[in-house]
């Protein structure tokens, strides 16, 4: 989808932007001098790379589905990010299943995938799924033989370290059970003496509006770690992960995904900025929706308050953004135009007390 420099050109005079190439400039200054809209990049805070290589393909006239896209697959493909992609944390049988989404503002198209084993860039698959399908949705088994019939390789997504987290959460489930941790001979209550051990949700969401003042995002995770196998989260469901309007904006999420699911989020924050709010306000009416549908007690603490944590991130149309978590501390990811992104704290309903 990128766009080439001749289809800019006709582009700029159909919207009767009057382009005229100025001898002085080079043709990318021209072309961000002609920009409607200043292109802006936002994500979840382990998308610093994410939101710097999309910017980069952006500000080179790139769509914003093809650099947001090219941004989350760098953290799809690493390794050391243990809650999207390979090496991401795998569900109680010690399986990765990925999910993700994508939505294109200017086509009004999107679609997503859930479930999908051994392919490492489930937002590759869910594009292709929107491009070459009648279909919005495709999971497990046949989500694969689609991506392989497409010429997407399988292969193990079990890193060794997260395999070792994955057997670190299995021995210290429970003292009733066989599998136990290691241990010393006169140690008693084996299995129960390691609860800090890490359980994700985390995902990478990636928004963005690009020079021509088009909107599209991603949503991509390895979901919930230790899932039950065949749970699909928030990641993969337009309007709970991930939404985009064209004329609006667009918004994403990380964190518990069966929280967006029961709230449709992504959608309503979209709507609320259709109804003036900006994209922080839109992302903490977001949160409060949450919070007010919130009434089982095992998802409460002491004060009545959520027990977990939900963020939002959010673009609009005139490149405004924003992001909202129900907890404090949660930061996004943020590229205007600079070669490197910025971290930025979100809004928040409730501080973290210590
Ligand atoms: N938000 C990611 C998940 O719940 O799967």
């Amino acid at each position: 989808m990128k766009i080439k420099r001749r289809e800019f050109l006709k582009n700029s005079f159909i919207t009767g932007s009057g382009f005229m190439l100025s001898p002085k400039l080079s043709f990318l200054e021209d072309l961000k001098m002609q920009t409607k809209v200043k292109p802006v990049v936002i994500s979840s805070a382990n998308g610093l790379q994410a939101t710097a290589k999309a910017m980069e393909m952006m500000l080179n006239g790139a769509d914003a589905l093809d650099a947001c896209i090219a941004g989350v697959n760098i953290v799809e493909d690493d390794p050391n990010d243990m809650s999207v992609g390979y090496g991401g944390l795998p569900n109680e049988e010690g399986v990765v299943e990925l999910d993700s989404c994508v939505m294109h503002g200017p086509s009004c198209r999107g679609a997503g995938v859930a479930s999908l084993r051994n392919i490492k860039n489930p937002s590759k698959v869910a594009r292709v799924i929107m491009e070459r399908t009648d279909h919005v949705l495709m999971v497990g088994d046949g989500a694969l033989r689609f991506a392989k019939a497409h010429g997407f390789m399988e292969e193990n997504l079990l890193t060794e370290a997260a395999r070792k987290e994955w057997l670190k959460w299995k021995e210290n489930l429970s003292k009733e059970d066989d599998w136990l941790p290691e241990h010393k001979l006169e140690d008693k209550d084996i299995g129960e003496n390691l609860k800090n051990y890490v359980r994700t949700t985390g995902t990478i969401n990636c928004n963005a509006v690009d020079i021509f003042g088009n909107i599209s995002g991603v949503t991509t995770t390895s979901g919930l770690a230790y899932k039950i196998p065949g749970r699909v989260g928030d990641s993969p469901i337009l309007g709970a992960g991930l939404y985009v309007d064209n004329e609006v904006g667009a918004a994403g999420s990380t964190g518990r995904g069966e929280a967006n699911l029961l709230n449709c989020s992504s959608v309503m924050i979209v709507e609320y900025m259709r109804q003036g709010k900006s994209p922080e306000q839109a992302c903490l009416m977001a949160c409060q929706r949450i919070v007010d549908h919130t009434k089982e007690a095992r998802l409460l603490n002491d004060d009545k308050k959520p027990k977990f944590n939900v963020t939002f991130y959010a673009v609009n149309k005139r490149g405004e953004y924003g992001g909202a978590a129900i907890w404090s501390g949660a930061k996004y990811a943020l590229n205007t135009g600079e070669k490197e992104s910025v971290l930025k704290e979100c809004a928040f309903l409730y501080r973290r007390v210590k």
